[in-house]
């Protein structure tokens, strides 16, 4: 078959070579006979409608300050953004329909933000539409198709070297080699659902503080445990922590017997990631949050030591300002309210561990945490 011509639109295109059989789509348009017409014409473009504004001037300048309006409510919504940003408590709520109540600078920004980008996307939009020039431009391709001498060596050359692999005179290795290609992703399939582990369940939301292993499948019974510090994993008199003091803790239970190296948790390095808590003592007239108060003991109070934005340990106690700080990135927690946070990337406070004192005086928890420590994650809250 040939090359066929480009041909300028409204003249009639004809097959160049007499065969018939072929149907040409590279170059759109079509040869043959078989229920094919011989003759046709070429469509060329769509004829070209001017718009309003290419007609008329008054019509042009509306569209421009169609076009200005919304690039100018983009540059509104931005500047409203950065107001808001600094105006807005990050405390601070809004009650919207349909979602309930929410905070407010998360409504406040988002709108400001999806003004100054919509802005900006129908400006655009209505900008193309209407001003910048509309006429179809055709940059004229070379065929895809390669020549029919390459197609027929092609073909040659699969057909011969293919027939000296003998794979059509040897059916045992066909079916074979098919078998081995399709088993083959079985094994990969495998390995990655085996190696997902056995789903979370609950063990997200438990920690030691519940009673014991907090595993998946396992939902310990609360009962008091002392707070052990760690790592010398020795009970804690309420009377020992002097205020300004501050002490890393764990359940116990949790760690293995100092003196006989028996005993301790089966998932140590994961019942510690969750159960890690900082035990500190405030003078009570500096703690601003009653909840907090009635939470601990005479000043003295627990809080999870896994930070709520990725959950890195937080690592640093500031006596004179009663701030926890996370090194990761810098979130900081204000002890006096709640550990609540000032500064840094976290959402969430962290969780408070209830505690009060048994009969020989020693620190225990008196309920597990109420919510799930560390980051946040999909289930939380359910
Ligand atoms: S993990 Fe603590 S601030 Fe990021």
């Amino acid at each position: 078959m040939n090359e066929q011509d480009h041909t300028a639109p409204g003249t009639e295109v004809t097959p160049t070579d007499g065969h018939g059989s072929a149907v040409r789509l590279d170059e759109g348009h079509v040869v043959g006979t078989g229920g094919l017409p011989e003759r046709f014409t070429n469509p060329g473009l769509p004829t070209h409608v001017p718009r309003m504004a290419d007609l008329d001037e008054a019509a042009a300048r509306r569209a421009e300050k169609q076009v200005a309006t919304l690039f100018g409510i983009s540059i509104l919504g931005t500047l409203l953004f950065i107001v808001l940003y600094f105006a807005l408590d990050v405390n601070q709520t809004v009650f919207v329909p349909g979602v309930g109540e929410t905070s407010a600078t998360n409504v406040g920004l988002g709108v400001c933000l999806a003004l100054s980008l919509l802005g900006i996307g129908l400006g655009a939009v209505h900008w193309a539409k209407t001003l910048m020039p509309d006429h179809e431009v055709v940059e004229e391709r070379h065929p895809m198709r390669a020549s029919d001498a390459d197609r027929a060596e092609a073909v040659r050359v699969l057909t011969e070297e293919g027939g000296k692999s003998q794979i059509t005179r040897r059916p045992l290795i066909k079916y074979t080699l098919g078998g081995a290609m399709a088993l083959f992703p079985l094994g990969l399939a495998l390995q990655v659902g085996g190696s997902l582990g056995p789903m979370p369940q609950k063990s997200l939301s438990l920690t030691w503080w519940n009673g014991g292993p907090s595993g998946p499948g396992e939902e310990p019974t609360f009962k008091p445990l002392r707070l052990m510090k760690d790592p010398e994993n020795e009970p804690i008199k309420a009377s020992d922590v002097t205020i300004g003091s501050v002490f890393h803790v764990m359940p116990e239970g949790l760690l293995p017997n100092p003196e006989t190296g028996e005993g301790g948790a089966k998932h140590l390095l994961e019942e510690k990631a969750k159960a890690a808590v900082l035990l500190m003592r405030l003078d009570p007239s500096q703690i601003q949050s009653q909840k907090e108060l009635a939470w601990g003991h005479e000043g003295i109070v627990a809080y999870s030591k896994i930070c709520t934005h990725v959950g890195c340990p937080v690592g640093l106690y500031e006596q004179q300002t009663h701030h926890l700080l996370c090194p990761c990135h810098q979130s900081t927690f204000d002890v006096t309210q709640d550990c609540k946070v000032i500064f840094g990337p976290a959402k969430r406070p962290l969780p408070q561990l209830k505690i009060t004192v048994d009969d020989e005086g020693y620190l225990v928890s008196a309920q597990p945490f109420r919510e799930a420590v560390g980051p946040s994650f999909w289930e939380r809250g359910q």
